[in-house]
């Protein structure tokens, strides 16, 4: 039957679920309190996210959505303004944007007797009142800026700024400037310091699991293959002491794999470790290479995990100027106090500015309170209010994109609406969110504290395409040329692999862009990925499903 949905927000998360809801053929009303569209991505001097020299972490093969592949031009990190390029052609092709209404922010969202919903908006055009089926929110993880109340913040002389306020090095010229954090806009923003202010401090409660943007000359995140992010994987990456059963079961059978998994570890970290003894051009380039890696290691030793184990600063650039004494590191914050700022390991700093880069917090005022933080089956329903209130897009891969996720939620919601999939029951809804709080905090256990929606790509996508009907089907795949499967398994995790089959379809584009991805691990590690993969295969043959590590199983297991 066909519904009359609101959209609120025409970022990615808005724009895709506008154009699944149209494919179904349903009614939406998209509106967006910018002017443009692209939230976080459209750069704007007064109340954006973004900075002028913004590039995207994860790479253009990644971020595309499943049936509008990107140019090759864009197979890499594009800059957000080419992101924004790419969304207006993707809206131009699904003509989305007639659905939008720019310049119209939701005030307040509630629901009625009857179970429609009422959404009063402001702006552009006039203040309205209008009645909803359904609604999509799409309002972002990244649009509040998260600034924690140190102690005596409020007494400090200097001035302030979070990330999110952050444009351009001009800002910065002749001053002594202090960034807090290394998430990924830490670690972007500090290296521009480094390179701009008169001084550049970056003060770190903990750790950081740092990788580079690119390995073996490419995007890093074409490792994302499906045997690299495979149940197998996880079985051996983690190092979490409190591992169930299952996994030493795992670990001991499996042991010979162990075994060449943790030599090629050793061989690759050495090559890593020694290679800028060969690849520079000068001695101090050398020594600066040599003193990044170290640094990379012991910044990981101090986050509290492995790489695995929570999300990725994709930038090492930050590494490098710590390394060249361009940056300089100090602890957590203890306290502000008039011009200084006192840190945990005892040293001091009278910063002209602090950059806060401490992420975002969500905030959604057009709910009542319990509606916005009510816990959600998989990261998009609530239990109680079911297939009417879709949260789209607030969930963040610890490695990967968020648009294929954001996707492949619009797809499932779009065929909730139409009676082609069901919820389950409400306590089956409610199991599943207490197992995977659980599965979530420890797999993450370094991150444990933060980020709620952190959830591992693979996995979460592999879970809503079984929602949706589209999760790719491994005996169809036996049928295909193994040129294809190799392509499938070791290339890059292209969000196109959910078009090959079930609802929505487009099996000659899918084909087409898995055939066209580069093959990105270096044949030993594709090995040893491919053995982990066949001995999972042969304990769930031998021992059953029980001991299958398949990611479907995951969520049972008790922790
Ligand atoms: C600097 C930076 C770089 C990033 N780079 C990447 C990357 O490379 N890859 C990646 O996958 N992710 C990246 N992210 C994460 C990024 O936030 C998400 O991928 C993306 O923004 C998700 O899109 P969205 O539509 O869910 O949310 P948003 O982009 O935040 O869009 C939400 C929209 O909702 C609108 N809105 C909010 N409230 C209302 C209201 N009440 N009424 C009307 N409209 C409203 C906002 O104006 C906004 O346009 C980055 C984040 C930041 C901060
Ligand atoms: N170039 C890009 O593509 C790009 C750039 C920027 C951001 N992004 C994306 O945007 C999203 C947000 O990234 P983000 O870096 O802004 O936020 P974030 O990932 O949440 O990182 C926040 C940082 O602030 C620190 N922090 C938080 N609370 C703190 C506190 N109370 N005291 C001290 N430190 C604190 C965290 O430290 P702990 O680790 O100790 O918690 C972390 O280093 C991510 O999805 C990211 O991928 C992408």
């Amino acid at each position: 039957m066909r519904k009359r949905i609101a959209v609120i927000g025409a970022g990615l998360s808005g724009l895709v679920t506008v154009k699944e809801l149209r494919g179904k053929g349903h009614q939406p009303v998209c509106y967006e309190r910018a002017l443009g569209l692209g939230g976080v991505f459209r750069f704007n001097e007064k109340d954006g996210v973004i900075w002028e020299s913004c590039r995207l972490t994860s790479s253009g093969y990644l971020t595309a959505f499943s049936d509008f592949p990107v140019t090759p031009e864009r197979a890499t990190h594009m800059h957000a303004s080419e992101y924004i390029k790419y969304l207006e052609e993707y809206c131009e092709q699904f003509g989305v944007l007639e659905y939008v209404q720019f310049g119209q922010s939701v005030t307040s969202v509630c629901r009625q007797e009857d179970g429609r919903w009422l959404v009063q908006s402001s702006g552009n055009a006039g203040d309205l009142e209008e009645t909803f089926d359904a609604i999509a929110v799409c309002s972002g993880l990244h649009q509040n800026a998260h600034t924690p109340a140190f102690a005596g913040l409020e007494s400090f002389t200097g001035e302030t700024i979070h990330a999110a306020q952050y444009r351009r090095p001009s800002q910065v010229k002749d001053k002594k400037v202090l960034v807090v954090g290394a998430g990924e806009s830490g670690a972007d923003i500090a290296a521009e310091m480094s390179k701009n202010a008169a001084e550049a401090v970056l003060s770190l409660r903990r750790g950081v699991a740092v990788v580079s943007r690119t390995a073996f000359g490419k995007p890093r995140d074409y490792l994302t293959s499906r045997l690299m992010n495979s149940a197998a994987h996880w079985v051996f990456q983690t190092r979490n002491p409190k591992d169930n059963h299952q996994r030493t079961v795992y670990r001991y059978l499996g042991l010979p794999i162990v075994i060449l998994d943790k030599m090629l570890q050793i061989l690759y970290r050495q090559i890593w470790e020694n290679t800028p003894m060969f690849g520079s051009g000068s001695l101090a380039e050398i020594k600066t290479n040599l003193r990044t890696r170290k640094l990379t290691m012991q910044l990981l030793a101090e986050s509290g995990g492995t790489v695995n184990e929570q999300f990725g600063t994709k930038d090492d650039a930050f590494v490098c100027a710590l390394a060249a004494g361009t940056l300089k590191r100090v602890g957590g914050i203890r306290r502000f106090e008039g011009r200084s700022v006192y840190f945990d390991d005892g040293t001091v700093f009278e910063p002209d500015l602090v950059i806060f880069c401490t992420g975002f917090e969500t905030r959604m005022r057009f709910f009542e309170e319990p509606v916005a933080t009510q816990e959600r089956y998989l990261n998009t329903f609530s239990p109680i209010l079911g297939a009417s209130l879709a949260f789209i897009g607030f969930v963040r891969p610890a490695f990967g994109a968020i648009p294929p996720l954001a996707e492949l939620q619009a797809r499932w919601f779009a065929l909730l609406l139409s009676g082609e999939v069901k919820l389950p029951s409400i306590s089956e809804m409610n199991r599943s969110i207490e197992s995977w709080a659980g599965h979530r905090r420890h797999i993450f256990r370094a991150k444990e504290d933060r980020l709620s929606h952190l959830v591992d790509h693979t996995e979460y996508c592999d879970l809503l395409a079984d929602q949706v009907g589209c999760k790719p089907d491994s005996r169809q795949l036996k049928k295909e040329s193994a040129a294809f499967r190799r392509r499938y398994l070791s290339g890059p995790f292209v969000a196109a692999q959910y078009r090959l089959t079930g609802p929505g379809a487009k099996p000659e584009i899918a084909r087409k862009v898995i055939e066209s991805m580069p093959l990105a691990h270096p044949w030993p590690d594709w090995v040893n990925l491919h053995l982990r993969w066949r001995l999972c295969q042969m304990l769930e043959w031998a021992l059953g499903s029980k001991y299958a590590p398949k990611l479907s199983n995951r969520p049972e297991i008790k922790l």
